[in-house]
């Protein structure tokens, strides 16, 4: 019997690691680069108070939030689209760009969705080496070919903790021709406290051949909502929203999104949370001979090279103790962890466990 057979995609799937463990009701879960604080009160509210209009579909251009955006950024509400996470901007633009053969530049480990869309559209996938973990502009540069049609950049970048400062960003964009596309991922660019650090927002509005994502799913701590979204020209935003789903922001999502967007002072106290934390947990992990990232964004990068104990041996540790962290194998980063920065509780216990244990 001739069964439908699905395109012959060759991919190693996103893998998140474990995000739980079953029976541990109280598991303090380290593991990706979520808010500890939680959303805002108005936007668990607002989806308390709207559970009534379920039935009802929501405004499938998302207007309310697009305005929002627009007002809080400055910016053009026609060039801003919406997404089921700032991974569906991701994933718009490499169904519209990419065709077979094409080529993106990423670097060696960067986060995993720009590789894994780009190859669902056909195109091949072209790693730039890192220097010191950070994003290399000559190596970069040097990759591109007649075929390459989008580079893309997570500033900070997920899971290396590293970024480019201001002049080097600048620099990556100016040394790209204009038929290239250029994408920026702020997901973490609001917990950054750097005085170099410019966001791809504030940098690149006026760029034709520039796409900016940004996610409610870190700071803002709306990551079970799926919401995020994208900044670029009127024509790029166009091409997305042709092949956007048309429903794809739920009316709750849209609006806790706007509650968010209003509470400066709630994404105040989460930067000042993670500013203070990072810090001690920077310097804890450097006495216990980890090599890590400067404090930077809402995570570390923890190689193990340096220890009597291999990652594993660590990894286990920790869970012993009910913490999980994230381990780095799908991403190929040998003998490394990454731990996200957790609420008060929740890094004593980190801090705890790497004191008495490691
Ligand atoms: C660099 C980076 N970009 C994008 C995302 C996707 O976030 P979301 O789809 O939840 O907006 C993540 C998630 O971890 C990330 O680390």
């Amino acid at each position: 019997m001739n069964l439908p057979e699905p395109k012959n995609i060759n991919i190693n799937s996103y893998s998140s690691g474990l995000t739980r463990i079953v029976n541990s009701a109280n598991l303090i879960k380290l593991s990706q680069n979520e808010t500890p604080l939680g959303p805002c009160p108005e936007a668990s509210k607002i989806i308390k108070k709207r559970l009534r209009t379920l039935s009802r579909y929501p405004d499938g251009n998302s207007n309310l939030l697009r305005d929002k955006i627009g007002k809080k950024f400055k910016l053009d509400k026609d060039q801003i689209i919406v997404g089921s996470g700032s991974d569906e901007i991701i994933s718009l633009v490499c169904q519209a760009f990419l065709e077979k053969n094409d080529e993106v530049i990423l670097s060696e480990n960067s986060f995993l969705m720009y590789r894994i869309y780009a190859q669902i559209n056909g195109a091949r996938v072209v790693y730039s080496k890192e220097k010191n973990n950070t994003f290399d502009i000559n190596e970069t540069i040097q990759s591109i070919t007649d075929k390459t049609k989008i580079i893309f950049i997570a500033n900070p970048n997920n899971p290396t903790g590293t970024y480019l400062d201001q002049n080097d960003i600048l620099k990556l964009r100016s040394l790209i021709p204009s038929h290239i596309l250029l994408m920026i991922d702020d997901a973490y660019a609001e917990f950054m406290i750097d005085k170099d650090f410019k966001s791809g927002l504030d940098l690149f509005k006026d760029f034709k051949n520039v796409v900016v994502s940004r996610t409610f799913s870190k700071i803002y701590g709306l990551a079970n909502l799926r919401l995020g979204w994208g900044y670029s020209s009127k024509d790029i935003i166009k091409s997305l929203n042709l092949i956007r789903p048309p429903f794809n922001i739920s009316g709750l999502t849209q609006e806790a999104g706007v509650a968010s967007l209003n509470n400066q002072k709630w994404l105040n106290k989460n930067i000042k949370h993670n500013t203070k934390w990072s810090k001690i947990f920077f310097n804890k992990l450097l006495e216990k001979k980890f090599k890590t990232n400067n404090p930077c964004a809402n995570f570390f990068l923890m190689n193990c090279d340096q220890l009597n104990l291999n990652s594993e041996d660590v990894f286990n540790i920790f869970l012993k103790s009910n913490i999980l962290l994230r381990k780095m194998t799908s991403y190929g980063i040998k003998n490394s962890l990454r731990v996200s920065i957790g609420n008060n509780k929740e890094n004593r216990k980190f801090l705890e466990v790497l004191e008495k244990k490691i």
